[in-house]
């Protein structure tokens, strides 16, 4: 995050091992909450949309399809989801 108020959330992942146990939703949470302690106005994040797990994730914490992009990165479709703390 920087000064401007938008803060950017890159990659977050699970190990194979640990998933379905929360631990998504509770990285999730903290990003949120130090967001909001920042003042931040928005949190945007990348991701692809083969991604269902991530996705749902994102869907579950208020995050909303900004923009579906066609061939943005590597020749695939990306998408952009963003919340307004
Ligand atoms: C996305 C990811 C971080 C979720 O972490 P996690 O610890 O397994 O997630 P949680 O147990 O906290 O689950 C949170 C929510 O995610 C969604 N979810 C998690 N696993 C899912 C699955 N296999 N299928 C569908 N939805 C799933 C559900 O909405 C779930 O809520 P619920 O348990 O109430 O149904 C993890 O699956 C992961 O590391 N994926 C690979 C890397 C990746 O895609 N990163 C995102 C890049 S943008």
């Amino acid at each position: 995050m920087g000064e401007s108020g938008l803060a950017r959330l890159g990659w977050i992942g699970v190990h194979l091992t640990c998933e379905k146990n929360g631990i998504g939703k509770a990285l999730l949470e903290k990003v949120i909450e130090h967001c909001r302690a920042e003042s931040c106005y928005k949190v945007t994040l990348y991701t692809l949309p083969f991604l269902i797990p991530a996705i749902n994730l994102y869907l579950k914490y208020g995050f909303v399809l900004e923009a579906y992009l066609l061939k943005e990165w590597w020749n695939v479709d990306f998408m952009k989801m963003s919340r307004w703390p």
